[in-house]
């Protein structure tokens, strides 16, 4: 099917009705629906769906660069470039397959437009695949195809969808040392329990365990984030002032979105000719428990 911009993108069901919507622009996951048909993921009532810009949404993979850590544009190119379906992929590994479990591959390699800025032979797989019980795992590989080595940060910079920010919880960072994007990068460390929302936060945790959650206490809804090869999280929400400054995202938008990005910052990822990297997220949604 084509989107709102006719770019074509990609549907996956599983056999309860959930269902992953993907976009070849940006490789980028635009919607992530539960069995109910309840959307899990945020997109911006001001989103701008014409390429090249990132939709503000989904989930866009931010490849080769995070943020503004470089001479790259924010975020790196992955995001704001067209992508391929990869109609012959390599089969799931055993332990991803399991019958009603519903993939696609996408397929971005560097172009001379990217060699311009970044002079880099590589080639990114993007794997999605949805559950059967509609669960959505991530998996990007990246290759090194040229002669000299390269590296890269890496993040999977993803919107969860929230009823209420103030009342949203998230486990798993506790104590972790923070790197804080509103202070300079200045390293801090996690002092609280778990952490809660009541300004902008734009922070990335370094070295996280494997596994985050994020309690949405108005829907009972919880999101678990299960990573590897992925050893921090980024947590981002503009707050009130923050989002007045964005033109694609509503002045009160703030209040119903969250990213938590399983991410791959502080240590860039350094691959050797013919060498592979791969980084993997699970997501899974649960109702609470309470
Ligand atoms: C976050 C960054 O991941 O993404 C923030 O930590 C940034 O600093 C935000 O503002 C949004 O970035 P962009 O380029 O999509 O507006």
């Amino acid at each position: 099917s084509k989107d709102e911009n006719g770019v074509s993108q990609v549907v996956l069901r599983s056999p309860r009705g959930a269902s992953a919507r993907i976009s070849l622009h940006g490789g980028q996951v635009r919607s992530w629906k539960n069995e109910r048909g309840e959307e899990l993921l945020f997109t911006s009532s001001k989103a701008i769906f014409k390429p090249p810009a990132a939709v503000r949404g989904g989930i866009p993979i931010c490849f080769p660069q995070f943020g503004n850590r470089g001479s790259l544009e924010q975020h790196g190119f992955a995001r704001n470039r067209m992508w391929v379906v990869d109609e012959n992929p390599p089969p799931l590994q055993s332990t991803d397959h399991s019958s009603g479990n519903a993939f696609i591959d996408l397929l971005r390699k560097s172009s001379d437009d990217d060699m311009k800025s970044w002079p880099h032979r590589y080639e990114l797989r993007l794997r999605v695949i949805l559950s059967v019980d509609g669960y959505l795992t991530l998996i990007s590989r990246i290759r090194n195809v040229n002669c000299k080595p390269f590296s890269f940060s890496f993040a999977y910079h993803t919107y969860f969808s929230v009823s209420d920010i103030s009342e949203v919880r998230v486990e798993g960072l506790e104590t972790l040392d923070y790197l804080d994007n509103l202070c300079n990068r200045e390293r801090f460390t996690e002092q609280g329990d778990a952490l809660t929302f009541e300004s902008e936060v734009d922070r990335v945790y370094l070295s996280s365990s494997d596994a985050v959650a994020v309690f949405d206490h108005e829907k009972k809804r919880t999101f678990v984030i299960r990573k590897e090869g992925l050893p921090d999280v980024v947590v981002w929400n503009p707050w009130e002032k923050k989002s007045k400054a964005i033109a694609d995202f509503g002045d009160d938008e703030y209040k119903h979105m969250l990213c938590v990005d399983a991410a791959a910052i502080e240590k860039p990822i350094t691959l050797k000719p013919g060498e592979e990297w791969t980084g993997r997220v699970d997501l899974s949604v649960t109702a609470s428990l309470y």
